[in-house]
């Protein structure tokens, strides 16, 4: 049947679903896939229920109308249409760090230190009990937006002023110093990581999206190293209910010791992007990982 390829929608990382969501198309295409863009969630709900759709590969990244955090994933349930990815529990869970976190630690799976910060909290004492140098970050968002790293005291007030621009608590962590790494996941199979080595201080949006001189070495580490880093990979994935595909991020501090950032349940799919940079070295071009993300939907 028709599939349609859900992007843009109305998060900060609009532009960046939207870079997706066209490769996504054509790629699709290119197999012989019936499919067509649909930009936001109301267009797709008015299409689903005018039954002009079979399934959804759902490429929108980010919270509220974002398509990332559960909310359209509970209104497909409802519908009976089958879709891409993380279902309900898995893609909320996974959009809120902080709530995150805490489930890793719960399970002993190792992540930074951090304090969660409500609005009107005292950040200063926050910050006293995480210490320098420490990491601000909206709870909720991706792709670095609202992120600030703060090596003293006096940067922390406009750090805090940044990531309170955007909805959601704010997350305050102990910033490791050492090495960026991502791994993809992709039906039960574990990509191989990427070391990201960014020309700036981090891994931000720009180097994200726009520079071209951020270097990406795949496999990221070698031998017992990266087999410990993909199985982390996959439990912190487990842990949270994700399925289908993702990505997980993660620091590797100077002392040789992984901490568990994050997971992105519908990550990027640029050409700047990381999973299909890790799919490539796996043997799975761009088309052929599109279909295998398309596959997890079949349920
Ligand atoms: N949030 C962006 C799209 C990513 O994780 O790739
Ligand atoms: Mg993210």
């Amino acid at each position: 049947g028709r599939v349609a390829v859900v992007m843009g929608g109305s998060s900060t990382e609009r532009e960046v679903s939207l870079d997706s969501g066209r490769n996504v198309l054509a790629a699709l295409k290119a197999r012989g896939v019936d499919a067509h863009a649909i930009d936001g969630i109301p267009a797709l709900l008015d299409a689903l229920r005018a039954g002009h759709f079979a399934r959804v590969f759902n490429i929108l990244h980010g919270q509220h109308g974002g398509g990332e955090d559960g909310v359209l994933q509970g209104a497909l349930e409802s519908l009976h249409v089958p879709y891409t990815g993380s279902g309900v529990l898995g893609s909320a869970l996974s959009m809120d760090k902080t709530r995150s976190k805490r489930v890793w630690q719960s399970l002993g799976l190792p992540t930074p230190k951090f304090v969660a910060l409500p609005r009107g909290a005292d950040v200063h004492a926050a910050a006293a009990q995480v210490g320098f140098p420490l990491i601000v970050k909206p709870a909720c968002e991706g792709s670095s937006v609202g992120v600030t790293r703060v090596f003293a005291e006096k940067d922390l007030d406009a750090a805090v002023e940044l990531a309170a621009r955007y909805p959601g608590d704010l997350l305050m962590e102990t910033l490791i110093e050492g090495d960026e790494l991502t791994v993809g996941i992709l039906g039960r199979e574990v990509l191989p990581s990427i070391h990201i080595v960014p020309k700036g201080a981090f891994y931000d949006y720009n180097a994200k999206y726009v520079a071209e001189d951020t270097l990406y070495l795949c496999p990221g580490q070698e031998g017992e190293a990266e087999a410990e880093l993909r199985g982390l990979a996959l439990r912190a994935f487990d842990a949270l209910g994700c399925s289908g595909w993702g990505r997980v991020d993660v620091m590797r501090d100077r002392a040789g010791r992984n901490w568990l950032l994050e997971v992105n349940t519908a990550p990027g799919m640029t050409s700047h992007s990381l999973v299909p940079k890790a799919a490539a070295v796996a043997g799975v071009d761009y088309q052929a990982l599109c279909w295998r993300v398309l596959e997890t939907s079949f349920r």
